[in-house]
């Protein structure tokens, strides 16, 4: 049916579960900069992309990709899907374009429009033993930092970024 089709093609516009209205705050496409660093390597610029949707279900669909900020050449990606577990707390599954998996979990706070994970596993990486993510979204802004802990090194800033919601 034309129904089917729609559906299938993903429109019209599903209705947002209800699980998901307190997080909605992080729906839609966000473009902008961030910068990354670390004690082992040099600093760097990067643009980015970020997209948070969701097809009805009480998942939200996260995917991301990020290009050098001088050349726009393409850099990292990674896509998973972020999932509420009860009133406030939230866990998430995302694949890295490097190899590295995580599963992360934390909290939200709908009010200050935050959340705050930390990897409750980390999988097929080299270096890496910890990462922790915040998101902050204030008006047409998203920020977020990821920090990582490696083998070498305490938990510590990896990236900063500032986006808009285009
Ligand atoms: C370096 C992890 C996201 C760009 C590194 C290193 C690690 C790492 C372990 C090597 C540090 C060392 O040698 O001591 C991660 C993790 C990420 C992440 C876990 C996400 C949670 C990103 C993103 C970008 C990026 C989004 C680009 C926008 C770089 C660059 C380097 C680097 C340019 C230095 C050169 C290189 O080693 O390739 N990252 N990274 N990283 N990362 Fe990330």
């Amino acid at each position: 049916s034309e129904a089917a089709t729609a559906m299938a093609e993903g429109s019209p516009a599903p209705v947002l579960h209800p699980k998901l209205q307190p997080l909605a705050f992080m729906l839609g496409t966000w473009r902008g900069e961030g910068e990354g660093g670390f004690p082992t390597i040099n600093s760097f610029c990067y643009g980015e992309e970020i997209k948070f949707w969701h097809v009805g279900k009480p998942v939200i669909a996260y995917t991301q990709k990020t290009w050098k900020a001088a050349s726009g050449e393409p850099m990292h990606a990674e896509s998973g899907y972020f999932r509420p577990t009860g009133e406030g707390s939230l866990e998430a599954v995302i694949a890295q374009s490097t190899g590295l998996a995580e599963v992360q979990k934390g909290t939200y706070d709908s009010e200050n429009q935050t959340l705050e994970l930390r990897s409750a596993l980390v999988g097929n990486a080299a270096k890496v033993v910890e990462i922790r993510r915040s998101f902050k979204v204030e008006g047409d802004e998203l920020r977020y930092t990821v920090e990582m802990g490696t083998h070498t090194h305490q938990v510590q800033r990896h990236l900063q970024a500032v986006l808009k919601k285009v």
